[in-house]
């Protein structure tokens, strides 16, 4: 799988490849997730960089950032595939990526995320997003698609968020939003920088 995500950020710059956890990696991750939400460690995401805006209208979700040893096995397993996959990506494409910044993220039903590039105007060094949902048995009605635009005259997509899938896509390019969903919508996502 590591040579399709290569190639598909050498190609078009993004990529959905499911089944990147398997299930029981999915319900563990989702697991230690639920976990630290029980233990109060889960805040509401802000807007921008620095001095961070809470905005409803734009964004709902509340997150968690994961730290090595402290969120559980499953997470410091990803957070090891994550980074392998930083070396295998920086090998075949040169991108520079330097680190990875992980959070956990959690919408509620009605919450979503408006359209938005992931790279902050004061800070560039977000290049690369990585996504990973937690939601297994996700159906359609569910709602709560990633509708992400591949280019500005190409229609938009919708991805479900279906438990095990990855999205990774080049984080200054690509323009996206999360769509508001009947249930609590759970993913990882990675950001990895540049100096
Ligand atoms: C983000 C984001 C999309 C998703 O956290 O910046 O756009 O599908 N997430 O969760
Ligand atoms: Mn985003």
């Amino acid at each position: 799988m590591t040579d399709d995500i290569v190639a598909a950020l050498a190609g078009p710059g993004w990529g959905v490849f499911d089944d990147f956890l398997s299930r029981d990696e999915t319900a563990a991750l989702r697991a230690e997730g639920e976990r630290l939400r029980a233990a109060g460690r889960f805040h509401r995401a802000g807007v921008g960089r620095g001095k961070a805006a809470l905005r409803d209208d734009i964004r709902g979700d509340e997150v968690c950032w994961i730290e090595p040893g402290v969120a559980g096995a499953a997470s410091d397993a990803l957070l090891a595939r994550f980074e392998s996959l930083r070396l295998e990506i920086n090998r075949a494409l040169m991108l520079g990526l330097f680190d990875a910044e992980l959070h956990y993220a959690r919408y509620a039903p009605g919450a979503g995320y408006r359209r938005h590039l992931d790279r902050f105007r004061n800070d560039d060094r977000r290049t690369l997003t990585l996504i990973v949902y937690l939601n297994i048995g996700w159906r359609p009605q569910h709602g709560g698609q990633l509708r992400f635009w591949p280019s500005t005259d190409q229609a938009v997509l919708e991805i479900p968020p279906r438990g095990g899938a990855l999205v990774a896509f080049l984080s200054d390019r690509f323009w996206h939003e999360v769509a508001p969903a009947r249930h609590e919508r759970w993913s990882v996502t990675g950001w990895y920088r540049r100096r």
